[in-house]
């Protein structure tokens, strides 16, 4: 059995407006104070731990696998906050959406430039 991700870490300018970012976008909790860390628990028993960076920050790719009502959750919230979005990650087809795998897709930047994914199929590699 593969090892399962239990948390990651991801820079931030400020970690806990990056925690609650994705926090509000997928109707998820108030990110905890753990340590230096503004931790976001996700569901399946992964956790975000946000950390402030003073130095330049990479930017990060975070998909996450949703449901459809779900989806149509999050999705609302971005367009509810006009936030820019694409139907793939080099932001070629702005304002749109995918339907790959037979489901639906969408990418956004987050405030500290990581691209945050949305799908409701998971990718079918061969
Ligand atoms: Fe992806």
């Amino acid at each position: 059995m593969p090892a399962r991700l239990d948390h990651t870490i991801v820079h931030s300018r400020d970690r806990f407006a990056g925690a609650r970012f994705l926090a509000e976008l997928i109707g998820g909790p108030e990110p905890k104070r753990f340590g230096p860390f503004a931790s976001l628990p996700l569901e399946g028993g992964v956790t975000l731990d946000y950390a402030d960076e003073r130095g330049p920050i990479t930017s990060q790719h975070l998909a996450f696998l949703v449901p459809e009502d779900e989806f149509d959750e999050i999705f609302g919230r971005i367009t509810d906050r006009e936030l820019p979005y694409w139907a793939d990650p080099a932001h070629d087809k702005p304002q749109q959406i995918n339907h790959l795998f037979g489901g639906r897709g969408v990418y956004i930047d987050d405030p500290d430039g990581h691209s945050i994914e949305f799908i409701t199929h998971t990718y079918v590699i061969d």
